[in-house]
């Protein structure tokens, strides 16, 4: 799919299995509308939909992987960073667009920060909410994300 922002492309590198989806878009002179589909536009069946807001400056948010659960962000408002680590190598995706999603899959360190003011964060999610699904530690996740590419 073309991205219509190429400076977001070319934040992420031909290996990456992260990627940037551009969503259908309806400008209208009342205000622009933009969908998602789930296992269309969004590569996986939605269960969960939540979403951050109220974020302070300079705060940061994840800071941890998930084993089997896949994401989707959208910055519905403003603009935060998207910062992923799939065990070799961190890319840095700053979001901004609403209709832009991005695409992370399990086994990826992600931690979002740089949030401007009024930012809202969208993340549609492949499972139901699993404490057990979190790998928090880091050496852990380093660990797991070594073994499964073996
Ligand atoms: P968490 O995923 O740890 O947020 P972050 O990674 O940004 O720090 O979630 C914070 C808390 O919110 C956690 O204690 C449990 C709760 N929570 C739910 O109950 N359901 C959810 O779908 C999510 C994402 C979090």
């Amino acid at each position: 799919m073309t991205n219509p922002d190429p400076s977001l492309a070319d934040a992420l590198s031909s290996g990456s299995r992260c990627r940037l989806v551009e969503l259908p878009k309806f400008p209208d002179p009342r205000g622009s509308l933009t969908f998602a589909e789930g296992a269309r536009h969004v590569p996986f069946v939605v269960r969960r939909a939540y979403w951050l807001y109220d974020v302070p400056g300079g705060q940061i948010r994840g800071g941890h992987a998930y084993a089997r659960l896949e994401e989707f962000f959208v910055a519905l408002s403003g603009s935060f960073d998207v910062a992923i680590d799939d065990g070799t190598a961190t890319t840095r995706v700053n979001l901004r667009r609403s209709y832009v999603g991005l695409y992370v899959p399990a086994m990826h360190w992600r931690q979002l920060e740089k949030f401007s003011t009024n930012a809202v964060c969208l993340i549609l999610a492949s499972t139901k909410y699993d404490e057990h699904d979190y790998v928090r530690d880091y050496d852990n996740f380093r660990a797991l994300a070594s073994s499964s590419v073996e």
